[in-house]
Formats: structure tokens, C-alpha cells, sequence
């Protein structure tokens, strides 16, 4: 006996109003999807299909090792992706079949486990839930308390909409019973489709089907609509930010805190209000991050202090600061004890130990040694119009305020630039480069021009 499990996955979502595959949206960084396949791997099934159709292959790309896809096409509703997946599946007789849909991502494994335990004796078990709100879910019926069928929402009468407890697509089935139910399935509704809950009256008929209550409908949410995608992903951040608090994570609030499931980050880290940290950005102790941080891909090691910027594949070493307003573009690397301040953007550039830029620059291409000091405004001119060039700075170097660095460029150690250059030749270890006009000083030139003022005045 096996247990086999196909997840459907190949509806439009037509109240997503949008072309991206429903299961494709993301949920804490992952797609709903992976979410559901989670709680799908969670009970150790010998065989799992996913039953693609709209974007079939864009969903398809997201499967992990091990998840086979197969394709319904033209999709005529949840029998028929039903019919499609068995199928593909062969030989059931005597197996367990397990129905789950791919846009409920709370669902976990501990309640696929009682649904698959609850089979025994039956030729079927479902989930079931009351909804404060069940419109839209099909509406279990029962007669003396047990499953006689589920109604659609739509096909159901008032007296039956008032039931509360609703089906959520998820079934166990034995192999042979679902072939069976499946062979009596008629398209004879309000939608013209084949629908997989008249299976479960299918069987019903003759023998008993057995409900399995789940307490908490968040669990069995559907995500239908960008609403309720919204709501889910609201829960899904608030387990997310419990588990990094409970981790020893301090948040200011966690309510506007957000983390990808891929995140990590070490007990002791600090984080305000507006952090956003995607992909595999990571957070090192007694690191302060925000308010207001947008980081991608990027670390954040222990002690730096970063606040009102946007991370984007960078590295922030030990005790470095960067911000207020600060922007770090890929392959940005700022070693212990660095400074990235005010109106910075860097990009494939390097600081090292405790050099600091702290105000108004750009610095694209550029290594920067140890202790050097970048002057506000200084900007490293990395771009001729064709071609990006290097701009290397050596240790202990004093850029003035204002200098223009036309790459490509090389500053010796301990180098100075006087404030307002240009910069085009490379300058020698120790050296000053000054590049800029004498100023000239006209005395009495401010009365001059205050008589010339007044005199214009009394013409008018
Ligand atoms: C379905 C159930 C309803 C249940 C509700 C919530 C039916 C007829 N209705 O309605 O009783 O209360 O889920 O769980 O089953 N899909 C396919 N191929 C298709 C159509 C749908 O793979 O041809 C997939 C969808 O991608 C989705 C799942 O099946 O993941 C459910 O489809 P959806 O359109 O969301 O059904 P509901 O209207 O929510
Ligand atoms: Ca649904």
C-alpha cells in the first residue's frame, strides 16, 4: 500500500485578476506552492503530482526534486484535474490517495497525517471547517450526522448556504473507490464542470465517508483572491517574527517587521520598525537594522548599525555603519568598522577597515583602503559612455571634498587630493594632487555692486 498524493495546481484563479499563476504568488518569499508541497512532504507520501494547466510551465519550474507535474488541458474543473492526475498515476487499487489543493499554505502536516489516518474503512475521508463566513466553499450536508455530499455555494439553495461547515478540497481517498467516484462525475452545474466534491456524494451512496473537523479555519484558508492572499501572508509573518523572536530576535514592532522564510539571522540582532529582508540576507547579534531598511541577498554582520537604506547583494562587515539614506548595489563590501553615510551609492566596491565615506558620493568600481577618508561629494567618475574602469585607493588616503576620480584611476597610500579636483592621473604614495584655478580676490566688489543695484532702482 502507498500513499500518493496529487496537489491541484492548474486553475486560472480568475479572482487573482492577473496573469501570474495563483500558486505562483508569493507568500514570505516562497510561492504558495512550496508552501503547500511543505506540508505535502511533511507526511512522507511515496509519490507526489502536481496538476498544472494555466502557466503550467511557469509552475512546473518551481518544483522541487522529486514533484512530478502533470499538464490538464483544457481545465474543466477539480474532478477533471483529478481525472488527469490519476491518470498519470496508474495502478491506485488498494493505495491512498491524498487530494490537496495548491492555494492553502497554512495547512500542516499534522492534519494531512489525521486525514490519512481517518481512511481505514472508508472509501473516503475530508477535511472539514466551520467558517465564521463559509461563502464561497462548498457546504457540507450531512443527514444524522453523517457525510451525505457537499454542495457548491453557488448550486446550493438558501437553506443549504446556511450551513457553516465547508468542504476545503482536501480528501483522502482509497485508490480504487476514486476511480470509481471519479468514472460518475457529470458536468451538470452551474459552471459546466467536473466537480471533485460530487465524489465525495458519489460515495456517500454507499458506504460511509468520514469528516475530519479541522478546530481552526486559518488553517484550511484558501487563497482566492489578493485579499485573502494578504491574510494569509499576514499570518504567515506573524509565525515567522514569533519564531525570530522566540529565537532571541528584538523587535521594536513586530507588525512591521518583514522576513522571507529564507532569512536568518543570530539572537542578540536588533530590528525597527520597516525592515524588509529578502532572499538570503542574513542579520548577525547586537546588529541594529532600520527603521525603514530594504535589504536583498545581503549580510549584515554583528554590531553594524544600518538604517534608511536599500541592501542589494552587499555585505556589511563588523561594526560598520551605512545610512541614513544610503544606497549598497551588488558587490558592495564594507569591512569592520567602515562608514557608508549620508546620500551614498556604491556599487562593486570595497572599503576597508574603518574607511569611511560619510557624505553625498557615489563610488561605483572602486577599492578603498583601510582608514582612507572619502570628502562629501567626492565621486569616483566610473563610466566614459562605452566602458566601466577601476578606481583603487590606497590606505590612509585623504580624498578632499568635492574631488572627482576619473577612472581608471590608482592613489598610493597616504595620498591627499585637494578639495574641488579633478582627478585624471594616477598620484604617487604620500603625494598631494591639487588640481584647480588660483583664486583671485576683487576687493570692494560687493559695494560696487550694491551702487549699481540702487542706481537701476531710482532710473525706474
Ligand atoms: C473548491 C471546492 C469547494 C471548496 C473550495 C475550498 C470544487 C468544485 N469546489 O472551490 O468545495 O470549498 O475549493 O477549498 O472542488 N484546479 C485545477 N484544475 C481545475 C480547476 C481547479 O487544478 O480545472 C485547482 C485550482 O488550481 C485550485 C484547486 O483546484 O488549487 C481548487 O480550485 P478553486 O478554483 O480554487 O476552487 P474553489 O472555487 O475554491
Ligand atoms: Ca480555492
Amino acid at each position: 500500500m502507498s500513499l500518493r498524493v496529487m496537489v491541484l495546481a492548474a486553475g486560472r484563479g480568475t479572482r487573482m485578476r492577473s496573469d501570474l499563476p495563483k500558486v505562483l504568488y508569493a507568500i514570505a518569499g516562497r510561492p504558495l506552492l512550496a508552501w503547500v508541497l511543505d506540508a505535502v512532504a511533511g507526511v512522507s507520501p511515496d509519490e507526489t503530482l502536481v496538476v498544472v494547466g494555466h502557466g503550467a510551465d511557469r509552475v512546473t519550474e518551481v518544483l522541487p526534486a522529486g514533484v512530478r507535474a502533470v499538464v490538464q488541458e483544457p481545465q474543466l474543473g477539480t474532478g477533471h484535474a483529478a481525472m488527469t492526475a490519476l491518470a498519470a498515476m496508474g495502478e491506485v487499487a488498494g493505495d491512498t490517495v491524498l487530494v490537496v489543493p495548491g492555494d492553502t499554505p497554512l495547512l500542516r502536516p499534522e492534519t494531512l497525517r489525521a486525514l490519512v489516518e481517518a481512511l481505514p474503512g472508508v472509501a473516503a475521508a475530508l477535511l472539514t471547517t466551520r467558517m465564521p463566513d463559509p461563502a464561497g466553499y462548498g457546504r457540507v450536508r450531512r443527514e444524522g450526522g453523517r457525510v451525505v455530499g457537499i454542495v457548491e455555494d453557488r448550486d446550493a439553495t438558501p437553506e443549504l448556504r446556511a450551513i457553516d461547515e465547508v468542504a476545503v478540497s482536501t480528501y483522502a481517498f482509497e485508490g480504487t473507490a476514486l476511480a470509481a467516484a471519479l468514472g460518475g462525475l457529470a458536468r451538470d452545474n452551474d459552471q459546466g464542470e467536473y466537480y471533485l466534491t460530487d465524489a465525495i456524494g458519489l460515495l456517500a451512496a454507499s458506504g460511509p465517508v468520514r469528516g475530519v473537523p479541522v478546530a481552526d479555519p486559518a488553517e484550511v484558508q484558501g487563497v482566492n483572491s489578493h485579499a485573502q492572499l494578504a491574510e494569509v501572508a499576514a499570518e504567515v509573518r506573524r509565525r515567522i517574527n514569533a519564531a525570530w523572536m522566540a529565537a532571541g530576535v528584538w523587535m521594536l514592532d513586530p507588525g512591521r517587521v518583514y522576513l522571507d522564510a529564507t532569512v536568518s539571522l543570530e539572537a542578540g540582532a536588533r530590528l525597527y520598525p520597516e525592515v524588509h529582508l529578502e532572499g538570503s540576507s542574513t542579520v548577525a547579534a547586537e546588529a541594529e537594522v532600520g527603521p525603514q531598511v530594504f535589504a536583498v541577498d545581503s549580510t549584515i554582520g554583528p554590531g553594524a548599525r544600518v538604517w534608511y537604506a536599500v541592501l542589494r547583494g552587499a555585505e556589511v562587515g563588523e561594526g560598520a555603519q551605512v545610512g541614513p539614506f544610503a544606497s549598497l548595489r551588488p558587490g558592495t563590501r564594507l569591512a569592520a568598522g567602515s562608514k557608508v553615510g549620508t546620500f551614498v551609492e556604491t556599487k562593486n566596491t570595497t572599503l576597508g577597515e574603518e574607511a569611511k565615506a560619510p557624505h553625498l558620493s557615489y563610488l561605483g568600481d572602486a577599492t578603498i583602503g583601510a582608514r582612507s577618508n572619502i570628502g562629501a561629494g567626492s565621486i569616483t567618475c566610473n563610466y566614459d559612455g562605452y566602458q566601466k574602469h577601476q578606481t583603487t585607493i590606497g590606505e590612509e588616503v585623504f580624498i578632499g571634498s568635492d574631488t572627482m576620480l576619473v577612472a581608471p584611476l590608482t592613489i598610493g597610500d597616504r595620498a591627499v587630493t585637494g578639495a574641488g579636483s579633478v582627478i585624471t592621473n594616477d598620484v604617487e604614495e604620500g603625494a598631494l594632487a591639487v588640481e584647480r584655478n588660483e583664486q583671485r580676490d576683487i576687493p570692494g566688489y560687493s559695494q560696487r555692486r550694491a551702487n549699481r543695484h540702487a542706481a537701476r532702482e531710482t532710473e525706474d
